[in-house]
């Protein structure tokens, strides 16, 4: 049998950030000023450091990666890849199934190879206060141990649905000493906006990201930080596909598809893009975000101009997206639950040089469950959809009696979302259909640009 657990070197992390725009065909469309002009990369200076700005705004292949960013990343990464013997073994198939492990962080997935950047460079700029936004508690935990790290108090609005169904991610924020409040909270003005018109809000990343962004754009102590979506994110992010390329190259292999599951998109773009050096260069490979079919923004929402956050504080971003003030049911991949994604993603997506396809809830945790029980490691529920689509390229190989080679990006481990997992094994977990009528409604909300 060859090798289960391909492994690298910690001189093997990569000394650079990939930025795909280098290899984009088109240029990506420039975020909008209420105006409707492109936004003059220093009105962003309120809320975020230089160097992310100018990162943000780069054209350049790559970017380098500080050596105090590295240090940190040696406590985790490389992370390990796997091959998946097991579950191809209970699938009876005939691919090849690789994973990366991104649960390896001390926040237990991939979100710190970003946060860690993102507080270097506001540490580097003289702030010491930083807020942000998070769905699942993932984004949250992996600020406040990066804040942590480099002496930065970090203030946490954690979507309400999830502040309630993952009390333990909240600790884990604390225990690194970050603050948490249930968004939305009363605290801001677009909170207090929000819960007059309903009172019993669950909350949405887009609430949070703007009471967030009030609240660094209003105190001059206080920067701003996001987890997915922006270019730079996305960047931090490649060095996970950087990682996967090594070892699938140790392990004699090439990927035909690379997946990840997509809700800013920055997991999914941090193992794709890397690949995507490749495809533009004329290799063959397909790469698949996988989105929720409750929230299926690449899949059914439009390609516009729309806000990144709720209320229509950020700039406008040209994206798919389902409008800024839908609200997502309260599926259990919190993380997933976002009206945007990333402008480059869709860009891509777009253009048709990415795929996107949308699941199911339930279908999603059959798929985590059974990776459990062949792998071993639980996973989160946002990776249980990368899981899903592996299984069916798995499966549809079989079917089509043909080898294929499948590369999926497991973003986080699944140890603080066990509630999700009773409610699946209890039958209380429910397929929420595809939202067609508020999507409908929401869309009718875009902000009117001139295209
Ligand atoms: C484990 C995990 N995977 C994926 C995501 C989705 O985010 P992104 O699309 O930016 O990777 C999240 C977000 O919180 C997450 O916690």
């Amino acid at each position: 049998m060859s090798q289960t657990k391909i492994l690298l070197d910690e001189s093997d992390i990569p000394t650079q950030w990939y930025n795909v725009i280098a290899d984009m065909p088109n240029k990506p469309a420039p975020p909008l000023g209420p105006d409707g002009k492109p936004v003059p990369p220093q009105a962003l200076g309120a809320i975020f450091p230089p160097q992310l700005i100018e990162q943000e705004i780069s054209g350049q292949r790559w970017i380098p990666i500080p050596d105090p960013v590295r240090e940190i990343y040696r406590m985790w990464r490389p992370s390990p890849l796997y091959r998946a013997h097991r579950l191809e073994a209970a699938l009876e198939t005939s691919a090849k199934i690789y994973y990366k492990y991104e649960g390896v962080s001390p926040a237990g997935s991939h979100k710190p190879n970003t946060a860690v950047a993102q507080a270097y460079y506001n540490q580097q700029a003289g702030i010491h206060r930083l807020t942000t936004e998070t769905g699942a508690g993932q984004w949250g935990s992996s600020l406040a141990l990066a804040g942590r790290m480099f002496g930065i108090e970090v203030r946490v609005y954690m979507v309400k649905v999830s502040y309630e169904q993952k009390p333990f991610r909240r600790s884990m924020m604390q225990t690194w000493g970050a603050e948490v409040l249930a968004s939305p909270t009363n605290l801001t003005e677009a909170g207090r906006k929000i819960l007059a018109s309903d009172p019993n809000c669950p909350g949405s990343l887009g609430i949070a990201i703007s009471e967030a962004v009030e609240e660094a754009a209003t105190r001059k102590d206080t920067n701003y930080s996001l987890g997915s979506v922006l270019n730079h994110v996305l960047h931090h992010q490649t060095v996970i596909g950087q990682e996967a390329k090594k070892q699938m190259e140790k392990a004699g292999d090439y990927p035909d598809v690379v997946i990840g599951c997509c809700g800013g998109g920055s997991n999914f773009a941090g193992i794709a893009f890397p690949f995507f050096a490749d495809k533009a260069a004329g290799k063959k490979v397909r790469l698949l975000a996988v989105e929720p079919a409750s929230c299926p923004t690449l899949t059914k929402g439009v390609y516009a101009y729309d806000f990144g956050d709720a209320i229509g504080m950020t700039p406008l971003m040209k994206m798919y997206t389902l409008g800024h003030d839908f609200v997502p049911p309260g599926i259990h991949a919190g993380g997933l639950r976002y009206h945007g994604d990333s402008p480059l993603v869709s860009q891509l997506v777009h253009e048709g040089l990415i795929e996107a396809i949308a699941v199911k809830q339930l279908p999603t945790f059959e798929a985590g469950v059974q990776f459990a029980r062949a792998e071993g490691i639980i996973p989160a529920p946002e990776s249980c959809h990368a899981i899903r689509a592996a299984i069916d390229e798995a499966l549809a190989a079989k079917k089509a009696k043909e080898p294929r080679t499948i590369l999926f990006n497991l973003s986080g481990h699944g140890h603080f979302d066990m509630a999700a997992f009773d409610k699946y094994f209890a039958g209380e977990l429910e397929d929420f259909e595809y939202p067609k009528d508020a999507i409908e409604e929401s869309i009718k909300h875009l902000p009117k640009v001139a295209a």
